[in-house]
């Protein structure tokens, strides 16, 4: 029996370098040691994407995103939350057993509560959501970016939790974060984030690229442009790398044009496998369909357990 590898992606926009390095990358390199469950979290997406046109577009656009990167539909499991009750239906069961003050300490609420936002329930109850994605299908590990770690631990206490009131019935999780990638910096050194506009998409054309990196914050007093170094470390070793930014101390334009370059002869090669797959959607479509049948066999399993653990199923 294979190891269990989960872990999901919300469809709310498009993917950069951080989100590959820190998570979806771990799913191809490993698709044929474990066996991989590749999620889109349409429901978890719902808090910041509200129109139905964008949702629809979004989550195909993962989809495409996930077979671009070399996923193998014959070994991985890619799947959507919305195809599958249990998801929402376990969230429940788990908020009965979480208290309102263990979740206002998660990063997520408190961030939102120092903004003074309003905060909807969907956002306070994340986590629960999370939990159930997981331990639906008793994953070994989830590879994750450093800005989860709290989320992982909330699944683990909560099966935990579960597991002592109703026994043992939830294998706890290891998150799975990378030490060199945990968090992938952007163009201005703050974590690379959707929501910071300091990100190099995942797909980006050479134009794009090319502006994004001549974007990149550089200080005239340092030798090696810390910012750029950091992002090139992503593609290349430290023992190739050092020996040319030293060679090229002070030149930061130069350091650029072959950050440029090397960012473009990494990402080619995904981009044009990205637009082979827009032109087979349905092809694409029924991965997906037969993804989240394949998951929605072991999550109603799963489910079944649960129930007879609680004490609904009452058939004599
Ligand atoms: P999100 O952008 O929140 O949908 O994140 C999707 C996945 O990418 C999660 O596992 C994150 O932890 C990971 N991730 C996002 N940003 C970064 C980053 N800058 N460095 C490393 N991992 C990241
Ligand atoms: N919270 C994760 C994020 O924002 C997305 C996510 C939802 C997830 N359910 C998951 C990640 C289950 C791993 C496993 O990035």
């Amino acid at each position: 029996m294979k190891k269990v590898l989960l872990s999901g992606i919300q469809p709310s926009g498009r993917p950069h370098i951080g989100n590959y390095f820190g998570m979806m990358k771990q799913l191809v390199d490993l698709e044929s040691e474990y066996e991989v469950y590749a999620l889109i979290v349409d429901y978890h997406a719902m808090k910041s994407v509200q129109n139905p046109k964008e949702m629809k577009e979004n989550i195909m656009a993962v989809l495409l995103d996930f077979l671009a990167i070399g996923l193998d539909p014959k070994k991985a499991i890619i799947f959507k939350q919305s195809d599958i009750a249990e998801h929402t239906e376990l969230a429940w069961i788990f908020e009965t057993i979480t208290t309102m003050p263990y979740l206002m300490r998660a990063h997520a609420f408190k961030d939102a509560e120092a903004k003074n936002k309003e905060i909807d329930v969907g956002t306070f109850n994340y986590p629960m959501l999370m939990a159930a994605d997981i331990l639906l299908y008793s994953p070994d590990i989830v590879p994750v970016g450093a800005d989860q770690k709290q989320h992982l631990e909330i699944a683990r206490d909560t099966a935990e939790k579960f597991n002592r009131i109703f026994g043992k019935t939830f294998k706890l999780p290891e998150a799975m974060i990378m030490k060199d990638v945990a968090v992938v910096p952007g163009t201005d050194g703050q974590k690379m984030s959707k929501s910071y506009n300091n990100t190099i998409p995942l797909f980006a054309e050479y134009d794009e690229i090319k502006k994004c990196v001549m974007s990149i914050v550089t200080d005239s007093s340092e030798g090696i442009p810390k910012n750029v170094y950091a992002i090139h470390n992503l593609l290349r070793p430290a023992s190739e790398l050092l020996p040319l930014y030293e060679e090229k101390t002070g030149k930061y334009k130069e350091l650029k044009e072959m950050l440029i370059e090397d960012l473009e002869k990494f990402i080619a090669p995904m981009r044009e496998k990205r637009k082979e797959w827009e032109k087979r959607l349905p092809e694409a479509l029924k991965i997906l369909k037969e993804g989240s049948e394949k998951a929605k066999k072991v999550a109603s399993a799963k489910m079944a357990e649960i129930k007879e653990k609680i004490g609904v199923n009452i058939n004599i």
